[in-house]
């Protein structure tokens, strides 16, 4: 039996407020548990988007009702409300920029509209990008002017880590994190599977990526501060129907695929600690979780399945793949709240990391 420190996922889309038929903020918490994920910080592309103070107690309102784990909710950056965002950032997991195309409302094309933002939002709150490829490049020049750390979410690109890599040899304070999916998953089906694989399931953004950048990313672990799932529920229906949205679930995948490939010897423990337990309290400001850890049996050899899932979603990218290292018991500020299989935690047990 392996015994872990309580594990941060910096990057869920819980879908509450306005998509609770995809997940809410009681079943994303059961599936983060089920993972060994104490901690999860909630990205703001809900339905309103998280952006003002009404809309962060919306969101928080739910979280405290119903978490089952401890979370933060991001704060998303929007053209106008750099100053509000600014003067909410205490109660803030950080402030989101998506800078490039995704899944709802946000996006800043405008790099006017970054500005403001880097401005008055304050250095010790954490600032997370979605920007890819040259984007990120643009994000990183950012950090460099205004002297401002910034967190580059899912990085799944060989010219992004090499990037990231050069800007953190400069001395620009940037961060990354890096995906399961991004880590084990290949664009492109191989041809035994094309036709089987449903294409609209494989829609993810950014993009599954070449075997090259699959094999940069393992070549430069050392440049990957976090893991993060960017769990991304979203039904079978929409997944399969006319214009899927592109998102994986992946809270209860990430810690069986990532104790596999330690396994395999491509990983080691203490990656895996460093990257979901020390860098994101560090990086996140994220307080004590005092009497917690998480137990593994890391000679478990299982297949993965939706059907013993709690995500609301009822899918996994990852069903039938072959894993080895089961959670077994997760202990959270002293209270069992998940033992073989079952969840313990009540809804509203969870805390807000910031209170
Ligand atoms: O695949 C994704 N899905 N990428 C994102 O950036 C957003 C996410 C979502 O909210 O569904
Ligand atoms: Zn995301």
């Amino acid at each position: 039996m392996l015994k872990l420190p309580g594990l941060t996922d910096p990057h869920v889309h819980v879908r509450e407020p306005g998509a609770t038929h995809k997940e809410d903020w009681d079943t994303v918490t059961q599936a983060a548990l089920a993972g060994g994920v104490t901690t999860i910080l909630a990205m703001p592309n809900t339905k309103p988007p998280i952006f003002d103070e009404a809309t962060l107690n919306l969101a928080l309102d739910a979280a405290k009702a119903k978490a089952r784990c401890d979370y933060g909710q991001y704060l998303g950056a929007g053209p106008d409300n750099s100053d509000v965002a600014a003067s909410l950032a205490p109660q803030a997991a950080g402030l989101k920029m998506y800078l490039d195309s995704t899944f709802g409302e946000l996006r800043l094309d405008d790099m006017t509209l970054w500005m403001p933002h880097f401005q008055k939002f304050p250095k010790s709150a954490p600032m997370v990008m979605h920007s890819e490829s040259r984007t990120l490049a643009a994000a990183i020049l950012f950090s460099a002017i205004y002297d401002h750390p910034v967190h580059i979410a899912h990085v799944s690109l060989k010219e992004e880590i090499l990037l990231i890599k050069a800007a953190k040899e400069k001395g620009i304070k940037v961060t990354c994190e890096v995906c399961p999916h991004h880590l084990f998953m290949l664009s492109g089906a191989p041809n035994e599977e094309r036709g089987k694989r449903k294409e609209g399931r494989m829609e993810v953004r950014p993009r599954l990526a070449t075997q090259e950048d699959v094999d940069s990313l393992w070549a430069n672990l050392d440049v990957i501060d976090c893991f993060a799932t960017d769990h991304a529920p979203h039904t079978l229906a929409e997944k399969d129907g006319d214009n899927p949205p592109p998102g994986f679930p992946g809270l209860e995948t990430m810690l069986p695929l990532l104790l596999t490939a330690i396994d395999l010897g491509r990983l080691t423990l203490d990656d895996l600690i460093t990257k979901l337990h020390t860098n994101p309290k560090r990086i996140f400001n994220l307080p004590d979780q005092p009497e917690t850890w998480v137990e593994v049996d890391e000679n478990a050899v299982f297949e993965i399945r939706a059907a013993d899932q709690f995500t609301r979603c009822g899918w996994t990218p990852f069903e039938g793949w072959k894993v080895k290292g089961r959670v077994c018991k997760v202990v959270l500020r002293g209270a069992t709240v998940f033992h073989d299989g079952k969840i313990l935690a009540n809804p509203g047990f969870g805390r807000n990391i910031r209170k």
